[in-house]
């Protein structure tokens, strides 16, 4: 049976969910935020999931109308004001990945005060990808390591990334096949599963079924 240590999710479909119900897409992510509630509450559960990191806001997502960009950033800030209760209940450590300097400076704050009120935690770490391509992460890991004249290998290219290990399992909801921009390093022996169900329809019930078939895959790593 394989190990799960790291779970990631594409976390897609919020406005698909709302159009279906003649609501607004807003309306699809305050519902895709409390299913982000139930799947951390679920890991911070298995004592086997160490780290849940969670696609929230692309570097492409900014291409959408300002008024629901506005509107994701106001999510979220009132998501962790209202959440530090539980991050603390679950023993729950939250980070973040991407490149949040283009975010408000009270956002910003907002973000640190919760890195800094649960970085002890230990049950599980969440960490959402806020501002976060896959290439833009790529490109500032190279500059980095260019910067410290060190060697260029792909353990130093690792080693500079924002998220410098290796995923398990890759989820993506709502049917789409691809990863968008999404831990392109990170992912190359991570075992995909691409559901249907659209982000806010998404369960702890159908985690626990993707992992029982994560669980019984043959990961060769190249290996025979
Ligand atoms: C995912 O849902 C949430 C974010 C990208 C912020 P979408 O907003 O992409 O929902 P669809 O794909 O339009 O249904
Ligand atoms: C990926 O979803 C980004 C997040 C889930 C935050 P998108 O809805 O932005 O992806 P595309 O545009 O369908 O590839
Ligand atoms: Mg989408």
């Amino acid at each position: 049976m394989n190990d799960l240590k790291h779970v990631a999710i594409i976390m897609d479909g919020n406005g698909r969910w709302a159009k279906k119900r003649g609501l607004k897409r807003v309306d699809g992510h305050k519902k895709g935020a409390e299913v982000v509630k139930e799947i951390t509450t679920y890991c911070a559960n298995n004592p086997e999931i160490e780290t849940l990191t969670l696609y929230a806001f692309s570097t492409e997502n900014w291409k959408r109308p300002k008024i629901e960009v506005d509107f994701l950033m106001k999510l979220l800030d009132i998501w962790l004001k209202k959440e530090l209760p539980s991050y603390i209940e679950n023993g729950v450590k939250f980070d973040v990945i991407g490149d949040i300097s283009k975010f408000s400076s009270n956002l910003i704050k907002r973000i640190e005060y919760t890195k800094e009120r649960t970085k002890e935690h230990k049950k599980l770490t969440q960490i959402l990808a806020l501002n976060y391509g896959s290439q833009d992460e790529i490109t500032r890991a190279v500059k980095k390591m260019v910067k410290n004249n060190e060697e260029i290998c792909a353990k130093n290219i690792q080693k500079y990334l924002d998220l410098p290990y290796d995923i398990d399992l890759l989820i993506r909801t709502s049917g789409e096949i691809r990863v968008s921009n999404f831990l392109l390093w990170q992912i190359a022996y991570a075992e995909m599963f691409f559901t249907p169900t659209l982000w806010p329809d998404f369960t702890s019930g159908e985690l626990e079924e993707i992992i029982g078939k994560y669980k019984i895959i043959q990961r060769r790593f190249g290996g025979i």
